[in-house]
């Protein structure tokens, strides 16, 4: 378990901050929702672009973080539904970003074992964006040293609507009847099926909101919320996020001397 206080902490080393780490009490799963590009930029006076473009360095950093420290699992909110509204010309550079860093980090997913998947509404990207993620998507398909999961025109809520939807079509072709409905019958529908709820869930920038990511998920998740802008959060930040997350108590719902009888029950159960 983390000891030293928060600001003691900051002060050390990542490879220090790495070594105080409890490797049994990490988590398996990180979410995240990279806010807070545009404030970069402006706060250096340029153009919106250049913070999501400096984002994508974060991004490396949390992927190479999760495969160090053996985390399976690492999802990000790219492009929301909502994000469809912003001006034209920043919604086409950003696809254009997605584009370009599929193309660039192709390789270094293979070489660093990740499986890249989708999830959202992806058909409505551009063509072109969408056949890079496919093709990214097949090409890493087979690994599993960490699940690179990006979504991609998502929203919590659309994605508990498709599943509904694809379970009534079930329940109407007669492969599944009413009564075998439950919670673990519908997480099979959702576009995360296989993946562990996250533990974790970060968003940087000082919102506090969940905004419609992994709505179903983040159930029983630990949220950290931190005031540093995305393009400001690297490897040294993360590792100050899993210390705080390792200070705390998850009960799902359990007694504080139900979970001393049974320390194993500590992480990655979900129950009520
Ligand atoms: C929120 O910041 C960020 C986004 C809407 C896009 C996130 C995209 C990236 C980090 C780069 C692309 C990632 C991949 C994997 C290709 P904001 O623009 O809402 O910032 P603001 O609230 O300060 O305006």
């Amino acid at each position: 378990m983390t000891k030293g206080t928060a600001t003691e902490l900051e002060h050390l080393s990542d490879g220090e901050l790495q070594a105080l780490l409890a490797p049994d009490l990490l988590p398996h799963h990180i979410a995240i929702i990279m806010d807070g590009n545009g404030r970069w930029a402006a706060q250096r006076g340029l153009p919106r672009m250049a913070g999501h473009t400096e984002g994508i360095k974060s991004v490396r950093d949390m992927i190479d973080l999760c495969r160090d420290l053996g985390i399976k699992a690492l999802t990000i909110y790219a492009f929301s539904q909502e994000n469809w509204k912003r001006p034209a010309a920043e919604i086409n550079a950003l696809m254009l970003l997605l584009e370009r860093y599929l193309q660039m980090e192709l390789e270094a997913l293979i070489e660093k074992e990740t499986r890249f998947r989708a999830i959202g509404r992806v058909t409505t990207l551009p063509e072109s964006a969408l056949a890079w993620v496919r093709k990214v998507e097949r090409e890493t398909a087979h690994f599993d040293r960490l699940n690179l999961t990006v979504a991609l025109s998502y929203g919590g809520r659309s994605e508990i609507v498709d599943a509904v939807r694809r379970l009534a079509e079930d329940v109407h072709a007669g492969t599944v009847t009413p009564d075998r409905i439950d919670e673990d019958l519908l997480e099979g529908y959702l576009s995360t099926h296989g993946l562990p709820d996250p533990d974790l869930l970060i968003r940087t920038s000082g919102e506090t909101r969940i905004s419609n990511f992994l709505l179903w998920q983040l159930a029983y998740t630990e949220m950290y919320f931190t005031p540093t802008l995305w393009p400001d959060f690297r490897r040294h930040d993360a590792l100050l996020a899993l210390h705080d997350y390792q200070r705390r108590e998850r009960r799902f719902g359990q007694t504080r001397d139900q979970l001393s009888d049974h320390p194993d029950e500590r992480v990655g159960k979900r129950s009520a």
